[in-house]
């Protein structure tokens, strides 16, 4: 007998679909428009297998790390259902699965997005072996608010920084044939406009302009979904009282009709339903034909598809062909994965494939190179002269911690701290004392009640957070260094981990305030966080500091390379520091107000950031002159050009940056300041170079409410310079 055409991988995907649509009755399309949760139970329950069985069920999330009860669930679906169409597997690797990287915002302060893209090829290899095929990774949020906690998983503040660091996710994840043993379909996420909570509160409504949302939310995904991203996931959010997995504007106008998106959408963890919450719709059915009219195309647990469109297809109250589209769209993916063709993994890989020396090494690089420099008066690097070094703080020597704030996959044993890292490379020649001091946290455990409301959880450990000021005044004392690693406990940051303070976790500000107070021996800080913090003290009274993000397993190494001097520091931050938690929502490429005077608090905390977006620090200095513009000539358009001299006594590199600013643009204000360019200068002391930035369209560019990209004649300020809002501009007239 003849195979059917859709088993043929000789034929076109869509002549492929176009068969499996003819065959496939209209439970097989809403089971393939169904993605429900394992439970992480091993072997799965009964009752979901029987699911499989009766191909109800496209996708599963969150199974656990077993290649064998995987291919066993997969082949029930391959097997014993009539079609045979196998499960997708989906699973949020973030920030690294076995071999665990430093967090997004911290990779992205590499200014280097070919050092994400080989990250998430590290990620995508392991996480493909053990028989996942789709991670719900690169975020494209901006980071806008600290005190939201995922920006802990965003590439920053800026658009065009996140856009370059979540294409290179992307490629890294997918490279050019998802099929391949080693790489993943990725899902860009949350769309859209998640990342403006309201207060920071995780969850919130948001109200976004189209302007705003054009020219800032949007143009992260765009740059995805024009580099082949799979799949998109829709957020929590409703913009404007529409929620975002019903948005029609977004999810249909936007991502299809203009960006020609081929991939499928899926609704973030149960949102369809939660449509009910938001007042929006007035039960499953309604919720279930809001979403997949409005381009939702898979329903992330919550079964609402499931369980009401069949009825609602019968009664005409929604078309067949709605359904269609969307389950084309997702057995697209499932054939360009190569899932019908090899729908099972090796069973023995995973272990084989993770933690490759090759993969721990590039931990270690991106460490080194996420981890920013914000301040060094003359102390750093370390001078092999240090006879005793006292290193205090309950971030030294915590394996837990420095994973981060998604590390399903990773093993805390496989971590190196501070304190490890400090033994290995000073211990034989330096007297090293180690002091915990206090806990990461002390924070009145909280409950969640059933009516969404919190309370402080009585029966927590009191002694948490438990202060040993005396020891590490003792060991501070007794040092001619004191490196302090402090910071936020990794479960502030991350879903749900919103904060209403950006102080330190816990007791931790006491302890650095009594050790400071005890010594003349200057501090190095180094702060573990996955968002930027106002600690102004620990800013003022450090002699260094060094931002060291959630750092991932090679934590201590990549620290130790910078703290020595093996490795020079070229982090930029993606992200502005603040003085004050008043201070948010703060962001460097905000608009100018009609009066400046307008936004000056009366209580003294300044308007502008500790440390702008783009600040990082190296051990030598750099200085920029004679920046110009020199005009277009017939086919060639103007170039900014800068002379960047290393004034310091060691080689450095330089991340040179350039901002454009239009004076006037009668569509809308434009920000005080765009980032638009960045080139990383590397130069021997004494040395100069110029470099030079191309002013093409693009630089200039701004897109409009309709969507269209746009440049108008006019004046530009421009300024190349080493971070956001520094240094004098030059006028351009375009
Ligand atoms: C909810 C989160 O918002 C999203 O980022 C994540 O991918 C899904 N849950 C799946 O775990």
């Amino acid at each position: 007998m003849n195979k059917a055409p859709f088993k043929d991988s000789t034929l076109p995907v869509e002549k492929r679909i176009d068969n499996l649509l003819e065959l496939m009755t209209i439970e097989d399309k809403l089971g393939q428009l169904n993605q429900l949760f394992t439970d992480r139970v091993i072997p799965l329950k009964e009752e979901l297998t029987e699911q499989v069985r009766k191909g109800k069920i496209s996708s599963f999330i969150w199974p656990k790390a077993d290649p064998a009860e995987r291919n066993r669930i997969q082949r029930i679906a391959v097997e014993e259902t009539r079609l045979g169409i196998p499960v997708l597997f989906g699973m949020d690797v973030i920030h690294g699965n076995r071999t665990c990287f430093p967090i997004a915002p911290g990779m992205a302060c590499s200014f280097e997005p070919e050092l994400f893209e080989k990250a998430q090829a590290v990620a995508a290899k392991e996480t493909r072996a053990e028989g996942v095929e789709w991670t719900f990774t690169p975020m494209c949020d901006l980071a806008r608010d600290a005190r939201w906690g995922r920006v802990a998983e965003t590439c920053g503040e800026d658009p065009y920084l996140s856009a370059l660091c979540n294409v290179a996710q992307v490629k890294g994840l997918q490279g050019d044939d998802i099929s391949a043993k080693d790489k993943v379909a990725a899902c860009l996420k949350h769309y859209v406009g998640y990342s403006c909570p309201r207060g920071g509160r995780d969850y919130s409504d948001t109200e976004i302009t189209e302007w705003t949302l054009r020219n800032s939310h949007l143009p992260p995904f765009k740059a995805c979904v024009d580099n082949g991203a799979a799949t998109i996931m829709s957020s929590f959010n409703a913009i404007g009282g529409i929620p975002a997995v019903a948005n029609h504007h977004t999810l249909t106008e936007i991502l299809r009709d203009e960006w020609r998106f081929d991939g499928f959408v899926v609704s973030d963890w149960m949102a369809v339903k939660e449509q009910i919450s938001w007042g929006f719709a007035r039960d499953n059915a309604e919720a279930a034909k809001l979403a997949i009219s409005a381009g939702n195309d898979m329903d992330m647990l919550s079964k609402c598809y499931l369980e009401t469109l069949e009825q609602q297809i019968e009664s005409g109250e929604i078309s067949a062909e709605v359904i269609d589209t969307a389950v084309r769209r997702v057995l697209k993916v499932k054939f360009e994965l190569g899932l019908f063709e090899n729908p099972y993994v090796e069973e023995d890989a995973y272990e084989n494939t993770v933690l490759k020396p090759e993969a721990v090494a590039l931990a270690r690089e991106a460490v080194a190179k996420s981890t920013v420099l914000l301040k060094n008066e003359n102390v750093l690097p370390l001078t092999d002269k240090v006879k005793s070094i006292a290193l205090i703080g309950p971030f030294g020597d915590d394996q837990v911690e420095m994973l981060g704030c998604w590390s399903e996959r990773s093993n805390p044993e496989d971590v190196v701290t501070l304190k490890a890292a400090l033994m290995e490379r000073y211990g034989s020649d330096t007297e090293i004392k180690v002091v915990k001091g206090c806990d990461v946290s002390s924070e009145q455990r909280m409950i969640c009640l059933q009516d969404g409301s919190t309370v402080v959880d009585r029966d927590a450990d009191p002694n948490e957070g438990c202060l040993d000021i005396g020891g590490a005044i003792a060991a501070a004392q007794s040092a001619d260094i004191v490196i302090m690693a402090i910071g936020e406990n990794r479960t502030l940051t991350g879903e749900g981990g919103s904060r209403a303070t950006l102080s330190l976790s816990g007791k931790q500000q006491e302890l650095f305030d009594a050790v400071a107070a005890s010594i003349e021996t200057p501090i190095i800080s180094v702060v573990f966080s996955g968002r930027s913090l106002a600690i102004p003290e620990v800013f003022e009274k450090s002699s260094a500091v060094l931002f060291a993000w959630q750092p991932g397993i090679q934590a201590g190494p990549g620290i130790i390379d910078l703290l020595s001097g093996d490795v020079a520091p070229t982090a930029r931050l993606s992200m502005s520091v603040p003085h004050h938690v008043g201070q948010m929502p703060l962001y460097y490429n905000h608009f100018v107000t009609g009066r400046a005077s307008g936004g000056v608090y009366r209580d003294n905390v300044p308007t502008s950031a500790r440390f702008w977006f783009g600040h990082g620090l190296t051990y030598t200095s750099f200085e920029y002159s004679d920046i110009r513009i020199e005009p277009g000539k017939a086919n060639a358009p103007a170039k900014a050009v800068a002379r960047i001299t290393n004034t310091g006594d060691r080689e450095g590199v330089e991340t040179v940056q350039l901002y454009v600013r239009q004076l006037a643009c009668s569509k809308g204000a434009r920000p005080m300041q765009e980032l638009r360019g960045f080139k990383k200068v590397s130069l021997l002391p004494g040395k100069s170079a110029e470099v030079v930035f191309q002013i093409t369209d693009e630089v200039l560019s701004y897109t409009n409410r309709n969507g269209n990209e746009c440049v108008d004649h006019g004046e530009f300020q421009i300024w190349i310079a080493p971070h956001a809002r520094c240094g004098e501009p030059i006028s351009y007239k375009y």
